[in-house]
């Protein structure tokens, strides 16, 4: 998968959308690593701005449902601290690992995380997007 933005993916509210597009950007870094086109040694770093950028951006995606009263917030918030967790496991993981587990880990990650962030933003983020217009 290559991931890219296009506007089929704006939830409408500018500043997720910027986060979207930046978090899409370093998913791609890593798909690109996969490839062997990215040096080993700024997959670590990229991973760990994806991570502070993907907590800052849930934190600021969760404070905006909590403004416009989503109701479903319990579930998406979930959502959030299930991937927040698998990235915390990654990079301990990562940083922990002889270049083989390093090199397995690079092989799958961009991907998995490109299929995870476009099925979040198409299957959960979207619901806010729809309550928003609806309201
Ligand atoms: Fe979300």
């Amino acid at each position: 998968m290559s991931i890219v933005w296009d506007e089929t993916l704006a939830v409408g509210d500018a500043a997720i959308d910027a986060d979207h597009r930046r978090m899409m950007a370093l998913i791609a870094e890593l798909e690109a690593a996969a490839t062997g086109s990215v040096d080993c040694n700024v997959v670590g770093a990229t991973l760990g701005e994806l991570a502070r950028l993907t907590a800052d951006h849930f934190t600021r995606e969760e404070a905006f449902q909590a403004a416009i009263g989503f109701p479903d917030q319990e579930a998406h918030r979930a959502s959030h601290v299930m991937l927040l967790r698998r990235l915390a496991a990654i990079m301990a993981h990562y940083a922990d690992g002889s270049d083989e587990v390093r090199a397995g880990i690079i092989r799958t990650l961009g991907d998995s995380l490109a299929t995870w962030l476009l099925t979040h933003i198409a299957n959960n983020d979207m619901d806010f997007k729809d309550y928003v217009a609806r309201r």
